[in-house]
């Protein structure tokens, strides 16, 4: 679709995902529009896009921003700040209500064509196991009611995990070893580079056979997490990585226990959520169909590289006074 047949607004354009979709659309000559909450954190869509301000949660400032718009790309997530309300009613508000909110506005513009959301691979058939799921699925159904007349044809692009996800494997196996549910060591997972995704989404824009439909997606190669733990080691050289588990109860009564004191503190409750969700990962695997190229070891390679620069350049800062003394 080149710019002269309209063009393509990015919601959660200032995310992870949301900015390399940005990216790749400016790349393949598409007119992109990024809708940002605020323009402050938009540094890097700078010369990519035209930034459009509205916030999801508050429908009134959607108004129009889908005139002229033929495409609606939803990768909208939930970014907890200071002073934001607990887990679920954040995925409420942004995933369930925000996701509904621009949905209608894209149908009431009259121009969109195609709404393209990103949900999750085990959403689907989790969707009452974690109130991230059911928030977001309660959307996906609200959006295929809604486009049964066949005035906008939808599509959800379900990712399996994200590379950035393993760079916590990365960062507790250099720290010491691997500290985690032991369930979750023999599940599978093929995590995807957020580029290479990113290159999925841009491809499903007016292809027939992504229309209407959900597509599991994540990389080209499968592991068990225990292989990825593995692969964290070696590219730190490691030889024997530490590995201490938990069994499956522990999380289930850790978060039985901040469920129970949840009323206490939006902090208690992020915890509860953070569980629950550790708990789905350790019992499924989360694997889509291989796409894209982009491979997990050198992902971790480039990662470790850019770790010891940085390292190097602060030792190298700290040791200046000493050495200007010394002259
Ligand atoms: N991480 C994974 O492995 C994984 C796997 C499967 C699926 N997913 C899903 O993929 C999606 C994208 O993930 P991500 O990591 O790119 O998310 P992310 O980095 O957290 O980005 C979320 C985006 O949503 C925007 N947003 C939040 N609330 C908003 C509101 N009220 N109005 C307008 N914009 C709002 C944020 O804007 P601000 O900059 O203003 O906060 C940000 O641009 C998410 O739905 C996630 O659940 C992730």
């Amino acid at each position: 679709m080149s710019s002269r047949r309209g063009a393509v607004l990015v919601a959660g354009a200032t995310g992870h995902l949301g900015a390399e979709v940005v990216q790749e659309l400016h790349q393949r000559g598409y007119t992109v529009h990024a809708l940002v909450r605020s323009t402050a954190n938009a540094s890097r869509l700078q010369g990519l896009c035209k930034l459009v301000q509205g916030d999801v949660s508050k429908p009134a400032s959607l108004q129009g921003v889908c005139a002229g718009i033929t495409v609606v790309i939803s990768c909208l997530g939930v970014t907890t700040k200071k002073g934001s309300g607990s887990p679920v009613s954040e995925a409420n508000k942004v995933l369930k209500k925000g996701t509904i909110a621009l949905f209608n506005e894209a149908k009431r513009a009259g121009s969109v064509q195609q709404f393209v959301l990103i949900g999750s691979v085990l959403s689907r058939q989790l969707r009452y196991q974690w109130a991230g799921y059911q928030a977001r699925e309660a959307a996906v159904d609200h959006i295929t009611k809604n486009c049964q007349d066949g005035s906008i044809a939808w599509t959800v692009v379900d990712p399996s995990a994200f590379f950035k996800d393993m760079v916590n494997i990365m960062r507790l196996v250099r720290k010491g070893g691997f500290t985690g549910l032991g369930k979750l060591l023999d599940h599978k997972a093929n995590p995807i580079h957020v580029q290479d995704l990113a290159a999925r989404v841009a491809d499903t824009i007016m292809r027939k056979e992504d229309q209407n439909s959900r597509i599991p997606v994540g990389g080209p190669e499968t592991f068990k997490y225990r292989e990825i733990i593995q692969l964290a080691a070696d590219t730190w050289g490691i030889k024997e990585v530490k590995i201490r588990t938990f069994p499956l109860w522990s999380a289930r009564l850790l978060e039985w226990f901040f469920q129970g004191f949840a009323f206490i503190s939006v902090r208690l409750q992020r915890f509860a959520y953070f569980l629950r969700f550790l708990v789905i990962l350790a019992t499924n695997d989360s694997v889509g169909q291989p796409t894209g190229k982009r491979k997990l070891d050198v992902f971790f390679t480039e990662l470790a590289t850019q770790a010891r620069r940085a390292e190097n350049a602060r030792a190298t800062s700290e040791m200046q006074p000493m050495l200007s003394h010394q002259d």
